[in-house]
């Protein structure tokens, strides 16, 4: 619906069909309202009492009416019901080709990382039409990451990994919110997304100081907090080998079966006692409050980046 005044530009895949969606929702119910509230009155005035002395006569039922009322409704919400699944699936699953940009919220501002090292502060630049991937987590509240054109909006939640995704259609500078009370400053805690052609966004990556891909600062930290000692591929057994276990099931001391996806990494760097792979024993000190939750997010694409071992170990 371009156009309509009070309502962002619609500057993703997925914009146009949230907003059909809602549309549809504020229709039935402003329809309804007015059915309803046009019905009371008429009623109130049709059927009024004339006199003292008048009696209407009983209503015993009415199986028409019933079925009626019964089955419209349950059409509408199964309607409802399974387009706004749709929706909602299409949402949470980021196509496979993605570009994936970690955001980590920290009272007040957004910090951004680029899967070449790029960094940037409450600016996010992509290019269009290039499916983004987020990793979403907070370094201290509860914030919500929020692009009103792409009709995205995402909880970081400390201690959680969130994941969204957009792919923006249309070039230009759009908003980006903070949609959770987080503080004082929340009102401040803005920013813009700046969505370029794909040569621009070239251009823009090449033009900014050189940094440490997320992966390249993993692979350091990975050495500098002994993480080699144990879990190297060499290492004589003490943990276990992280190559190519990302994305894979790991069976547990418990009998039970988790997958290695970035949650299960990042509660066993800072709490490795909580779910020890089988064949181990939990002899890993926690890394608590030693390490950024930046310095987490690389050392999971580090860790996602090791190849499967030849010959499978
Ligand atoms: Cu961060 Cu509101």
């Amino acid at each position: 619906m371009p156009g309509v005044p009070l309502f962002p530009p619609q500057a993703s895949t997925i914009a146009g069909e949230v907003d059909a969606l809602y549309f549809f929702l504020t229709a039935v119910a402003a329809f309804f309202s007015l059915l309803i509230a046009a019905t009371i009155v008429f009623f109130a005035i049709r059927y009024r009492r004339r006199s003292n002395a008048e009696r209407p006569p009983e209503i015993e039922g009415s199986l028409a009416l019933e079925l009626v009322w019964t089955i419209v409704p349950l059409i509408l919400v199964t309607v409802m019901f399974v387009w706004g699944a749709q929706v909602f699936f299409h949402m949470n699953r980021p196509p496979d080709n993605s570009m994936h940009v970690s955001v980590v919220g920290k009272r007040w501002m957004w910090k951004l990382q680029h899967p070449t090292g790029q960094r940037e502060i409450n600016e996010l630049h992509v290019p269009v039409g290039r499916p983004v991937e987020l990793t979403i987590t907070s370094e201290d509240t509860i914030h919500s990451f929020f692009i009103p054109a792409f009709r995205m909006k995402k909880d970081a939640v400390p201690g959680r990994y969130n994941t969204a995704w957009f792919q923006a259609t249309k070039t230009g500078t759009y908003h980006l919110f903070c949609a959770e009370y987080c503080g004082t400053e929340h009102a401040t805690m803005i920013g813009r997304v700046v969505v370029m052609e794909p040569d621009e966004y070239q251009t823009w990556l090449a033009g900014g100081p050189v940094s440490e891909s997320p992966v390249k600062a993993g692979e350091r930290l990975f050495v500098e907090m002994n993480c080699a000692t144990c879990h190297r591929i060499d290492s004589p057994g003490r943990g276990p080998i992280l190559h190519g276990i990302f994305g894979k099931p790991v069976k547990l001391v418990g009998g039970e079966t988790v997958i290695a996806d970035a949650a299960y990494l990042r509660e066993s760097i800072l709490n490795p006692a909580a779910k020890v792979a089988a064949g181990y024993q939990p002899v890993m000190p926690t890394y608590q409050g030693q390490v950024s939750e930046e310095s987490l997010l690389s050392l999971i694409a580090y860790i996602q980046s090791l190849p499967a071992p030849v010959g499978g170990r």
